[in-house]
């Protein structure tokens, strides 16, 4: 059986038609890889682990964001699409430029123990034998669970029309996955609240293409601002 996918070429503006052999259980990654070692091995595209862990092959798969590596071929029903997502600037064909992302991660503080829970143990820094509540390593698991692969920030409206008035889902999964941590000490919701988060109106696009299954909009962006109209942000 042969199948049809087109990928986008950045030097030529448009999609281009390839015919593929398709195999059962074949994934779209498998597909792009076969173009790459039979048509055109100029054609740029990201990947690692082929196995959903490294969050590198996130794409536009007729026209939803969702990994290369864990979308099957038996999935799609018609010809395949593949475009780069297009919230980041393209860098070439299915490659895109998230440095801005990671400028946003850098400029949010990072995880402090707060002072309460250490002790010092000759001299040494140590944390205190303390007991957490199971609702709080769940929800801090869950968070963890996050593989950076930006889908939930190609998915989000706002980003795409506002661009960096909101810094947009993922870093909020951050920001909540610290602040929702008991040890953790510092405050984030003046950032959040400098950064758009009261621009998301819920929509849960976010966590709908989520592939690791995140409750972005429930169990982050919702608390996030609760906390922040909790209290008056000065
Ligand atoms: S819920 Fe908020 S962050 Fe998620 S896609 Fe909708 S507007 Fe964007
Ligand atoms: S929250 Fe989900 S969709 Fe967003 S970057 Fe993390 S794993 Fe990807
Ligand atoms: S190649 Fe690692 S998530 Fe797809």
């Amino acid at each position: 059986m042969e199948r049809k996918i087109k990928l986008f070429s950045s030097k030529q503006g448009r999609l281009i038609e390839y015919t593929v052999p398709a195999e059962h259980g074949m994934v779209v990654l498998d597909a792009v890889i076969y173009v790459l070692e039979h048509f055109d091995s100029s054609i740029s595209a990201r990947w690692n682990c082929k196995a959903g862990r490294c969050g590198s092959c996130g794409a536009e798969i007729n026209g939803m964001p969702r990994l290369m590596c864990k979308t099957r071929l038996d999935s799609i029903d018609g010809d395949i699409e593949v475009a780069p997502m297009k919230v980041f600037p393209n860098v070439k064909d299915l490659v895109v430029d998230p440095a801005d992302t990671w400028r946003i991660k850098k400029s949010m503080s990072n995880f402090k123990i707060d002072e309460k829970f250490t002790q010092k143990k000759k001299g040494i820094a140590a944390t205190k034998d303390i007991v957490l509540h199971e609702y709080d390593v769940t929800r801090a698991q869950e968070f963890k669970k996050c593989i950076e692969c930006f889908l939930c920030l190609d998915s989000c409206h706002v980003l795409r029309v506002h661009k960096s008035a909101y810094i947009g889902p993922m870093h909020v999964v951050k920001a909540a996955s610290l602040d929702m941590n008991p040890l953790d000490s510092l405050d984030r919701r003046q950032f959040l609240d400098r950064n758009g988060i009261r621009l998301c109106n819920v929509t849960k696009c976010c966590t709908d293409v989520c592939p690791v299954k995140i409750k972005i909009t429930d169990n982050a962006i919702i608390p996030e601002k609760e906390r922040i109209n909790d209290k008056k942000i000065i």
